[in-house]
């Protein structure tokens, strides 16, 4: 079976962690590049920690380091979410590889031309690498399949203001200019990721659990769960990713997205369907269906 190419964009983060968990165990995909963006903590927590995190998974995919703050803004980060460095302080050895020779947008260029009509992206952080990629190749859309963002809360409220979503309010002229550009994009926004998550008891069972998978779900949710005391933990970047080799996971309203830049509504994110564009954005997803994917991840 030919693979499709896959490049994946993070914030790792703790659901990025175990977003690229996933990514590299996808059955119809092969992770090609990785590139990292500032986001949930600043990029010299997260370049390393993908790197660190391809390692304790196995994957070779190659890592290119990314925007270091957004477009236009100073970096608003998320270390009370995820840990100053960004994976719950979990504790990995330090990386035997380092970043390819080439920026992020570079990279997604490169290999979007090296794969024009058959490569899927998965952006789950802040879309500053995207929009500069764009910049500088504005065809990038027509040479991406399909895109799926972990982005927008377009149905629902926002979990930075009551209007926005963390990766769209962190850059939302990123946010807005990937929003025009034409790519054939799946927005996966809190609407669904709110329903996808990892409760207590499941990451409590995996109290023994010794295949690399479990055990990096079980140690980058540790603080979560344990000095958090939060009852569960999104799966927000697993969902999104999961959505780029089961699209039919979710169902989505098509049309025009939209993303406020203004200070009133910074990073509000809407889906008008009565007009044409290229875009949707979920509304419902098939949780069972997900939750077994992800419970497959555990169990390796
Ligand atoms: O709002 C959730 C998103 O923001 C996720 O991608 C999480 O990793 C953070 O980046
Ligand atoms: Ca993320």
């Amino acid at each position: 079976m030919t693979l499709t190419p896959l490049v994946v964009d993070v914030d790792t983060g703790v659901d990025d962690a175990m977003a690229l968990a996933l990514a590299a165990r996808l059955e119809g995909h092969e992770l090609v590049a990785v590139t990292t963006v500032a986001g949930n903590v600043p990029l010299e927590y997260t370049t390393p920690n993908t790197l660190k995190v391809l390692e304790w998974v196995g994957s070779p995919a190659p890592v290119y380091r990314g925007m270091s703050a957004p477009l236009a803004r100073p970096l608003v980060s998320a270390g009370h979410v995820h840990g100053d460095d960004g994976i719950g302080g979990w504790e990995l050895p330090d990386p035997s590889t380092g970043t390819g020779d080439m920026t992020a947008p570079e990279a997604i260029i490169r290999l979007a031309r090296e794969h024009a009509g058959n490569i899927d992206f998965a952006f789950v952080g802040p879309l500053t690498n995207l929009a500069v990629a764009v910049l500088l190749e504005p065809e990038l859309p027509r040479m991406v399949s399909h895109l799926a963002i972990m982005g927008g809360a377009f149905f629902k409220p926002g979990n930075v203001t009551a209007d926005a979503e963390f990766n769209i309010y962190v850059d939302p002229e990123a946010a807005a200019l990937v929003a025009d550009a034409g790519f054939n994009a799946t927005w996966v926004g809190l609407d669904v990721t709110h329903q996808t998550v990892l409760d207590r008891d499941t990451w409590a069972s995996l109290a023994d659990a010794d295949a690399r998978d479990a055990v990096l779900v079980r140690e980058v949710c540790r603080a979560s769960f344990e000095k958090r005391g939060v009852e569960q933990v999104h799966l927000h970047d697993p969902l999104a990713v999961v959505v780029v080799e089961r699209p039919s996971l979710i169902d989505g309203i098509p049309g025009e997205i939209s993303v406020d830049v203004g200070a009133h509504r910074r990073g509000r994110t809407r889906v008008s369907p009565h007009v044409n564009g290229t875009g949707q954005a979920a509304q419902s997803v098939k949780v069972a269906e997900f939750q077994a994917l992800f419970r497959g991840l555990l169990e390796g």
